[in-house]
């Protein structure tokens, strides 16, 4: 038997293939970890051509790709779908993939199930899911059959009924304490990485100093150990108001905008397609066809 190693495996283009214990080692040597959202072949290439150490299939494409209200309605056949085309455009990434509302709620086998399917079907690395110390025994139940799992605590989207809206968490004593009682569980469950959202960063930082496993903050402040953002917050392709954390890097709304209304221009002043974008007959078939046309103009007079 061979064995292929896969930890600080090197890669065609010298780049070292991100691995759960390589998120650790940059935690340790203080090296900052980037991870956006991907949705599809093409941005999963790209970001991964880009650097990005994780990339994310969230649920959150229940709103950005699929138009849905919030996160709850996705589920795990469209999650998967996504997932697979991601996995076709990522080499070195990390490639982790949420578990959606419902898929890990009813029992504890049906989300081992649904985890499994992520990992054989999705060919996703790690699962993502929510909630601190009520979720560890499930955690550890996936990790014993060898599925990577990220945490994820604070504002949690998929629990934005009970919260009653979108909002920061930890922001008085009592939740300060149970964001450190989730964080600390998770962390004895060997989790792969915790992903802390929508909570004040002096929080942020006490929890990065006091776990083991990488954090990655999403509106969490900059002590985390890495950041995530929302791949569509980024390039402004969303339509209400960002969220105070967002930076836009690109504008791909206006890109978009102003491409499709050139083209629309273009079209209807006959300006596209041009002769240089149009396919021709070959030199022998057009002299054929010109005799062709010739002879049947004769015949006509
Ligand atoms: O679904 C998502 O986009 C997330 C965020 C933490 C990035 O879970």
């Amino acid at each position: 038997m061979s064995i292929t190693p896969i930890g600080g495996r090197i890669l065609d283009e010298g780049r070292r293939k991100v691995t759960t214990a390589s998120l650790r080692e940059q935690k340790l040597h203080h090296e900052l970890i980037a991870c956006l959202t991907a949705y599809d072949y093409a941005t999963g290439r790209l970001l991964d051509e880009a650097g990005i150490e994780m990339i994310l299939v969230g649920d959150s494409l229940a709103q950005t790709m699929l138009g849905y209200e919030n996160t709850l309605s996705v589920t795990v056949d469209e999650m998967l779908h996504h997932v697979k085309a991601v996995r076709r455009g990522v080499k070195t990434a990390l490639l982790l993939a949420d578990m959606p509302y419902g898929s890990y709620h009813v029992d504890d086998r049906d989300a081992l199930r649904n985890a499994t399917r992520f990992i054989k079907e999705g060919g996703a690395e790690v699962v993502k899911i929510e909630g601190g110390e009520k979720r560890a025994d499930l955690i550890r139940r996936i990790v014993d059959a060898e599925i990577p799992v990220a945490g994820h605590i604070g504002l949690t989207p998929q629990s934005v009924n009970v919260m009653g809206g979108y909002k920061v968490q930890g922001k008085n004593l009592s939740g300060i304490e149970q964001l450190m009682r989730d964080a600390v569980a998770l962390d004895r469950t060997g989790v792969a990485c915790i992903f802390l959202e929508g909570i004040p960063r002096e929080v942020a930082a006490m929890i990065t100093a006091e776990v083991s496993t990488p954090t990655i903050g999403i509106g969490a402040g900059p002590e985390c150990d890495g950041q995530v953002l929302v791949f569509h917050d980024i390039m402004h392709l969303t339509f209400g108001p960002p969220a105070k954390f967002v930076r836009r890097y690109a504008d791909a709304a206006a890109l978009i905008k102003d491409a499709a209304q050139a083209f629309r221009a273009d079209v209807k002043s006959r300006q596209y397609p041009s002769d240089e974008e149009s396919y021709h007959l070959p030199k022998e078939t057009k002299a054929s066809l010109d005799t062709v046309l010739a002879r049947k103009k004769m015949m006509m007079r």
